[in-house]
């Protein structure tokens, strides 16, 4: 089994960078040897996570990093996105938690060491729960106790370090964890997330400019996530339901990015509208060396009188074991809006991937709705490529199964399944095709 892409396409050559992506607190484990962050707490909570399972131990991945660097290599791509745990490197004063640094010295020397460029996500939602304590993301304050974050750690980290991003995904932090609460912290209400969301993207702004000083040489960026959305007639009504929703999930994140403003229906927030201070925006609107983009599916809206918009799930389409439609068209349309709405810097597919059921079976993984989805999303990015997007790279979600947060261990998105009861890890199919569709790449 290998992928198959026009001989002529960009992803096979050599300057397009392959990888694998994971975050810190979906597989460290090691939760007792830093502090506490807002989903140890969410975990804890009866009912948040549907196994009832936490982070404790994940992939145990802090004791067994050296094995994992090993694995990542195995697969022949040239990098690996990785995210850092803030309740890890920093203690409650503000001061680096030396322990907690030298565990991503080691890490990142024992990539280098592999030859695996390291692209590193300061945030991916582990925030410090004493930080929490104080507001979280409703609290201004946060944004610039990210930005001092943000300094001492690339100050640490160096040259050791290719690529940074900011933030993983400020769409779920707010939304899911300020606005409808199925994230951690749990919280509800529209102002609370449409404030945090503002804050988030504060502290992206704020951050920026120290990354660019203590690493001039990193490609600097941001990771956002999009779900393109779909009007389900072609209604004029049901036409507006869809952009009003692409505005309040999609655009509501890139638009300050690059336009200094938030869409047009910030006008009709009402009660919900978030405290802004003066010059937020300039902060914010910062140049980008790139941009992360994580896909995984659409959705469909029609007009709903009371809220604008209300999503509907279309019967009888294929749909990964997340309930999440596939449809690779609109990934490359998707990539395509982007670049003729924003003028957007070289982009990297940062996240796609599914879940699926996967069963080890005699020491084998067969996943072929992965491998399956792999191949209609890689030929969606050539198709991207070909209507003028500048994609320079593309990672997979994920290296290996891990903690799915409210669904716990449920679903898989590995390409590398884990055991476990022995974390036992175990190529599945779907990456021995990357891998092999990586490895045979033009010189
Ligand atoms: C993204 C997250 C990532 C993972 C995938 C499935 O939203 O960034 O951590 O959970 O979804």
């Amino acid at each position: 089994m290998i992928f198959k892409l026009p001989t002529d396409s960009r992803l096979h050559q050599r300057q397009f960078t392959f990888g694998v992506a994971t975050a810190s607190f979906q597989i460290e484990g090691a939760a007792t040897s830093r502090l506490p962050c807002i989903w140890d707490t969410f975990c804890a909570t009866p009912d948040k996570i549907r196994d009832g399972s936490d982070g404790s131990i994940a992939c145990d991945h802090v004791r067994l990093f050296k094995e994992d660097v090993a694995l990542i290599q195995s697969l022949g791509v040239d990098a690996y996105r990785l995210s850092i745990s803030w309740p890890r490197v920093m203690h409650a004063d503000g001061e680096l938690n030396q322990q907690g640094v030298d565990f991503y010295i080691a890490l990142l020397d024992e990539l280098k060491a592999h030859g695996i460029k390291a692209f590193v996500t300061l945030y991916h939602w582990d925030l410090p729960q004493y930080l929490e304590d104080k507001g979280g993301w409703l609290n201004r304050d946060t944004a610039y106790k990210f930005a001092e974050y943000a300094d001492k750690i690339s100050q640490a980290l160096g040259d050791r370090v290719y690529s940074w991003a900011t933030l993983n995904e400020p769409f779920c932090s707010s939304y899911l964890g300020y606005e409808v609460g199925i994230h951690a912290p749990g919280l509800q209400g529209k102002a609370l997330g449409r404030q945090a969301s503002h804050h988030l993207l504060l502290a992206h702004g704020l951050a920026m400019p120290v990354l660019r000083k203590n690493c001039p040489q990193a490609l600097i960026g941001l990771v956002l996530n999009f779900t393109p959305a779909y009007p389900l007639t072609d209604s004029p009504a049901d036409i507006r339901a869809a952009k009003l929703a692409d505005e309040y999930f999609n655009l509501w994140y890139i638009h300050p990015i690059f336009k200094g403003a938030y869409p047009e229906s910030f006008a009709a927030l009402g009660d919900a509208t978030p405290v802004i201070a003066e010059g937020d925006f300039a902060i914010i609107q910062q140049p980008l060396d790139f941009l992360g983009i994580n896909f995984y599916t659409r959705a469909v809206y029609k007009a709903d009188a009371q809220h604008g918009f209300v999503q509907v799930d279309l019967p009888d389409v294929p749909r990964t074991d997340m309930g999440w439609e596939i449809y690779p068209a609109s990934f490359t349309q998707l990539l395509v809006s982007l670049h003729q709405a924003y003028p957007l810097p070289p982009v990297y597919i940062t996240e796609n991937g599914c879940a699926a059921v996967d069963v080890l079976q005699e020491g084998q993984v067969f996943d072929p709705m992965r491998v399956d989805y792999y191949q209609q999303h890689l030929l969606a990015v050539d198709a991207a490529i070909r209507q003028g997007v500048d994609i320079q790279g593309y990672f997979a979600w994920s290296l290996m199964d891990n903690f799915e947060w409210a669904e716990g261990y449920l679903k898989r998105f590995g390409i590398v399944y884990v055991d476990y009861a022995t974390q036992q890890r175990v190529i599945k199919q779907s990456g021995l095709a990357y891998r092999d569709f990586i490895r045979q790449r033009g010189e």
